[in-house]
């Protein structure tokens, strides 16, 4: 444990990447190497404190992570599902949150509606963490930029290439990148781009990093000058009935040996995973050279438990009790 500062955090939630002042992320990635490093004696960081996971829908990365992670440094999770939460449908989200707040130490949510994470964070003492909405994964970019600080050292004046939706991944991209003085290239349709007052944000985020934020429509030689193309899927969940038409719109914005020939030499290829081969991504991509989205689904993990260890060993985030 004496190789584990824990600095308290700004905010007793994680709810967007935009709300963290660049100390806190720069916490976060201290204690992630740490905790990585450590991984075998760092195990009871988080003794006897216990997570919920609430989740509307599907996840692989996510729920494993924050699960394994709480049993990593010594504690525990209790996964609910669609079935047994619907936030707001069973029972009101204020009463949901006062009672976990009974409980547990912690709440990760997975959810559609982002009002639903804040209402959730705003009715409870404990710390509640955004395991993605439909307009942020947080937990994902931090990750994202935490793998590309491992590789490079710092990601300030590195250029990413964004092509695909302007979906929830791109949001927190576009404010991870921005606080952390990386240049963003975000390629999508038109009707397709990210959400403008996320790119406001990112915009304003910028001018402060030094940052560059560009949002483009046309894909031809879009990754020239890249360092690290990304893509998501291009049909989010909730957005199923969209697939085909998605597809066919989506056409020519999939990331392939050609795109990646034109970015930069050694420039990296990063999805957040699920992945389509043949979609978003040409199978080659995916698996070959550039590639390091299974070092990054790795990283989910220590980053994750960076996030738990210092949002639920804060003294001011406690678990409630009726003496
Ligand atoms: N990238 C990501 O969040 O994966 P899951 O949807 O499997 O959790
Ligand atoms: N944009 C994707 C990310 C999945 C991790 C979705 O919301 O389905």
């Amino acid at each position: 444990m004496n190789k584990l500062k824990l600095p308290h955090l700004a905010h007793k939630d994680l709810i967007s990447v935009h709300d963290l002042p660049i100390g806190d992320i720069q916490s976060i990635y201290e204690t992630a190497a740490t905790l990585k490093k450590h991984r075998d004696t760092l195990t009871e960081v988080l003794r006897h404190r216990k997570l919920a996971l609430i989740f509307e829908k599907d996840s692989l990365r996510t729920r494993f992570t924050f699960d394994i992670g709480m049993q990593d440094m010594g504690g525990g999770a209790v996964f609910l599902d669609h079935r047994d939460a619907r936030l707001g449908q069973r029972e009101a989200i204020k009463d949901i949150a006062r009672n976990l707040e009974r409980w547990v130490h912690g709440i990760v949510v997975r959810t559609f509606k982002h009002r639903a994470v804040q209402e959730l964070a705003e009715h409870c003492d404990i710390p509640v963490i955004n395991g993605l909405s439909d307009l942020m994964h947080p937990c994902q970019a931090l990750t994202d930029l935490f793998t590309l600080t491992e590789r490079w050292g710092a990601v300030k004046g590195r250029r990413m290439v964004y092509v695909g939706d302007g979906n929830n991944t791109c949001h927190s991209l576009l404010h991870a990148t921005a606080k952390l003085g990386m240049h963003i290239t975000v390629c999508s349709p038109e009707g397709y781009e990210p959400n403008s007052k996320v790119v406001n944000e990112a915009m304003l985020a910028a001018q402060e990093s030094g940052a560059e934020v560009r949002i483009v429509n046309d894909p031809k030689h879009v990754a020239r000058g890249a360092d690290v193309v990304y893509t998501d899927v291009w049909a989010s969940m909730g957005q199923e009935d969209e697939t085909e038409e998605r597809a066919a719109v989506f056409l020519d914005y999939q990331v392939d040996e050609a795109m990646m020939a034109e970015a930069r030499p050694g420039a990296l290829f990063l999805h957040c995973l699920p992945a389509h081969r043949g979609a978003e991504v040409t199978a080659a991509v995916m698996d070959g050279p550039h590639s390091i989205v299974f070092d990054n689904a790795e990283n989910r993990l220590h980053v994750q438990k960076a996030i738990l260890a210092l949002l639920l060993n804060d003294p001011r985030y406690q678990r409630k009790t009726k003496d």
